[in-house]
């Protein structure tokens, strides 16, 4: 009795729609589950060492001019890495032009910012702290400030070994880079890439099957579903300037090639669900909005309520889990150390 029993729920558990497999062969298609270890970069080994000299890093508001304003301001990691406006705040409460994508998983896209104006993220890290809409800081005060407090020396010493000037402004991007590349989120959808067919239900399968028939897939794909390659927003159909201001020509501005204009890096929808508003413009809020601007403005296609309800079930199955993160006890300032300036 016990035997049939658990032969019966060994078979129901065994009942795997064989759909589920051809949906998963197809997936595999497409997209790649996260690694399962920190991804490697180029020029920089992430130590231990490195790892939480980055983290301190990320957290510490006296990287930027004002001491108000830290990487984690902007890029919150308690919601999905970003900070949830319409475009960032910063340096005297200045508004920047564009809305801040997440920098969980950034590592493994194949460049940074919207535009892909930085190659990776040690280029890409010195960029905020010296942007005078964000940090307004200079190279020569970081590294002051950082001097000044000897634990931060002890740190970058044990981070960088071996090296005569090891707190220097491209070690803090280094640093900083090594702590984002742990960043990494794996999510339902990684453990339906890696065998488990019941990982997504069945409105998310469909939503999956959506997202590849309707041909989002053509621009989302590989390991983030999008951050590896350039497309123009509007490529069938240009969206109103509420949504894609005319004065932001995206890539144009990195390579001065008139095809290049309203060229911007196809979003990554790792943790999208977290991460509103959308676009670069953040003008949308409503993620199955923002799919439904998607099919008209790049697919000449009317996605129907249902089918994006379905989508954006498919698109929740990216949210992933982040990692446990401590914050750190930054060192306290010292006389040393230059004051905050307003
Ligand atoms: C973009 C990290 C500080 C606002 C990015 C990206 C990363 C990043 C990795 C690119 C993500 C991607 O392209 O997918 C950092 C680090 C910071 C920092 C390490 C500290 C050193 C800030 C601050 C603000 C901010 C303080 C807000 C005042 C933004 C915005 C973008 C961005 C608006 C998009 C800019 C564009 O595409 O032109 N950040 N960030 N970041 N970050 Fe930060
Ligand atoms: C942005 C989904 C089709 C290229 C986005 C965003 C979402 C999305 C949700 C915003 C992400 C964010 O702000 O963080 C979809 C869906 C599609 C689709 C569900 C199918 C219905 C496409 C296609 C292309 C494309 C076919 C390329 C031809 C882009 C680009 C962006 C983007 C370039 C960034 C736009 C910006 O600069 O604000 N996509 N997408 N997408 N997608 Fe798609």
């Amino acid at each position: 009795m016990t035997r049939l029993l658990a032969t019966a729920l060994l078979s129901t558990a065994l009942a795997v729609p064989a759909a589920a497999s051809e949906l998963r062969d197809m997936a595999l298609d497409y997209f790649e589950p996260l690694p399962s270890t920190v991804p490697q970069m180029a020029d920089n080994r992430a130590t231990p060492e490195k790892i939480d000299l980055g983290k301190a890093l990320f957290f510490d508001p006296r990287l930027s001019a004002s001491g108000v304003f830290s990487c984690y301001s902007c890029h919150n990691l308690t919601t999905g890495g970003d900070d949830n406006l319409e475009t960032s705040i910063g340096h005297g409460w200045q508004k920047g032009p564009r809305n801040a994508p997440t920098v969980l998983n950034a590592v493994l896209n194949i460049a940074q910012f919207w535009d892909g104006r930085a190659e990776d993220l040690k280029a890409q890290a010195k960029g905020p702290v010296q942007a005078g809409v964000e940090m307004a800081n200079t190279p020569d005060n970081v590294v002051a400030t950082l001097k000044s407090m000897g634990q931060y020396i002890d740190w970058f010493e044990a981070a960088f070994p071996g090296e005569a000037d090891a707190v220097s402004f491209d070690n803090m991007a280094r640093a900083i880079e090594a702590f984002e590349a742990t960043l990494i989120t794996p999510a339902p959808f990684d453990a339906f890439l890696n065998g488990d067919e019941m990982a997504l239900d069945d409105t998310q399968k469909e939503g999956l099957q959506l997202f590849v028939d309707k041909g989002c897939v053509t621009c989302h794909n590989g390991v983030n579903l999008g951050g590896n390659g350039y497309f123009p927003f509007g490529l069938v159909e240009k969206p109103g300037a509420d949504i894609l201001p005319e004065g932001d020509k995206g890539r144009y501005s990195v390579t001065a090639t008139a095809s290049d204009e309203y060229v911007f890096r196809a979003a990554p929808l790792r943790n999208v669900a977290l991460t509103a508003p959308y676009f670069h413009s953040g003008k949308v809020w409503d993620l199955k909005t923002a799919v439904q601007v998607m099919g008209a403005a790049q697919l000449g296609e009317d996605v129907s309520d249902e089918e994006a309800t379905r989508i954006v079930a498919f698109l929740d199955s990216l949210t992933g889990t982040m990692p446990a993160i401590t914050t750190p006890v930054l060192p306290p300032e010292t006389d040393a150390t230059p004051r905050p300036s307003a």
